[in-house]
C-alpha cells in the first residue's frame, strides 16, 4: 500500500503523548459530506450566523476596501462566497476572486458553478494547504482576504498569531482581512453545536477511524471509540476527542509498526476556540494589522482589518 504524507502525520499522532491528529483527518470525501450537514443542523448556529453577517455587512465592506481582489481561504460553502462577489461586483470593483482550498475537486466544482454564474469574473483557483503555505503570488490591490467560517479558532493561539501574521503578509500592506469568528457564550450552546442530537457530529468525528484505516491500512472499528466534545473552560474552546473503550493494538502495515492505545486514553482531533470581540481585535493588531470593523450578532463576528505598513 502506498506511503502517502498523510499515513505519515497520522502515525506519527497516533504514536505521541498525549496522542493528537490534524484536523486535516476529519475531510476526507464522506468526511467533507458530514461536515456540510453539520452546518444545516438547528444546533450548528456558526454558519446561520456568519451568514447573516455577510449579507448585512457586504456592501459595507465592499464600499470600505473597493476591493478588486477577493481571496478567500477554504472556499468551501459556495452561498457565502457569492454574498461578498455580488456587493464587491455591485460596488462596480471587483474582478478577481481566487478561492484557496487544500481539495482539487472543491475548487474545481466552486470554480466551475461560479464562472457560469459570474462570466465576467476572473476566477482563479489555488490548490494548497494554507496552513502549511500561503503562498498565493500576485494579487491586484485593493484585496480582500477572507478566512470565514470560524476555523481560526482551530488554530492554538501562538499558531493563531502566526497565521494571521502570513495573512498579512500574502495580502500586502494596507489591504485588508477579513475574518470570522465564534463568540464565548452559554456553553451549553456550545456544547450543543458540537454533539447534536442527531448524532452527526458524532459520525463526522468517528469517521477519523476510518480514516486512519484507509489511509495505514489499520483495522481499527468505530466501535472501540467514543466521541467526547470537551469544554475547556480556561482556555476557551471546544477540545474534540476520541476515547478508546479498550486496550488497541493498532497494526500499521504501511510503516511495519505497530501502536497501542489503552483503554480510555484519548486522541485530540481539533480545538475549537471562542472569542470575545476584544480578544480578536487584539489578536490581529499583534498579528501587524489594525481593525477598521467588526459586525456581530452577540454569537459569531466578522472583523475587517487592514494590514499595517
Ligand atoms: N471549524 C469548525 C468549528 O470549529 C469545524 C467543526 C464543526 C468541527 N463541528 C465540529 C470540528 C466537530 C470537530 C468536531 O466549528
Amino acid at each position: 500500500m502506498a506511503h502517502t504524507a498523510l499515513a505519515d502525520v497520522i502515525e506519527r499522532g497516533l504514536s505521541s503523548v498525549p496522542k493528537s491528529l490534524p484536523p486535516r483527518v476529519l475531510y476526507d470525501e464522506r468526511g467533507s459530506r458530514l461536515f456540510e450537514q453539520i452546518t444545516t443542523l438547528p444546533e450548528y448556529y456558526p454558519t446561520e450566523a456568519e451568514r447573516a453577517l455577510l449579507t448585512s455587512s457586504a456592501a459595507q465592506i465592499a464600499d470600505a476596501t473597493g476591493m478588486r481582489t477577493l481571496v478567500e481561504l477554504g472556499a468551501g460553502v459556495l452561498d457565502k462566497s457569492r454574498i461578498l462577489i455580488d456587493a464587491g461586483l455591485a460596488g462596480g470593483t471587483l474582478d478577481h476572486y481566487v478561492p484557496v482550498d487544500i481539495s482539487v475537486e472543491v475548487l474545481e466544482q466552486s470554480a466551475r458553478e461560479l464562472q457560469l454564474r459570474y462570466p465576467s469574473l476572473s476566477i482563479g483557483p489555488r490548490e494548497a494547504d494554507f496552513m502549511e503555505e500561503l503562498a498565493i503570488g500576485d494579487l491586484t490591490s485593493p484585496v480582500v482576504l477572507s478566512f470565514l467560517g470560524g476555523t481560526i479558532g482551530n488554530l492554538f493561539p501562538i499558531e493563531r498569531i502566526d497565521f494571521l501574521r502570513r495573512m498579512g503578509h500574502a495580502a500586502g500592506p494596507g489591504n485588508y482581512l477579513l475574518v470570522g469568528t465564534d463568540l464565548v457564550k452559554d456553553i451549553d450552546r456550545i456544547i450543543d453545536a458540537y454533539f447534536d442530537s442527531q448524532g452527526i457530529t458524532e459520525a463526522f468525528l468517528l469517521n477519523v477511524v476510518q480514516v486512519i484505516n484507509d489511509e495505514c491500512g489499520a483495522s481499527l472499528c468505530t466501535e472501540d471509540f467514543d466521541y467526547v466534545p470537551l469544554w475547556d473552560a480556561r482556555e476557551a474552546r471546544m477540545d474534540l476527542r476520541l476515547r478508546a473503550r479498550r486496550d488497541l493494538d493498532i497494526d500499521l502495515p504501511g510503516s511495519r509498526s505497530r501502536c497501542r492505545i489503552a483503554a480510555q486514553e484519548e486522541i485530540r482531533i481539533e480545538v475549537s476556540s471562542k472569542f470575545t470581540l476584544e480578544q480578536v481585535r487584539t489578536e490581529l493588531q499583534v498579528a501587524g494589522s489594525t481593525v477598521l470593523d467588526q459586525y456581530s450578532d452577540g454569537d459569531f463576528a466578522l472583523t475587517l482589518a487592514v494590514v499595517d505598513s
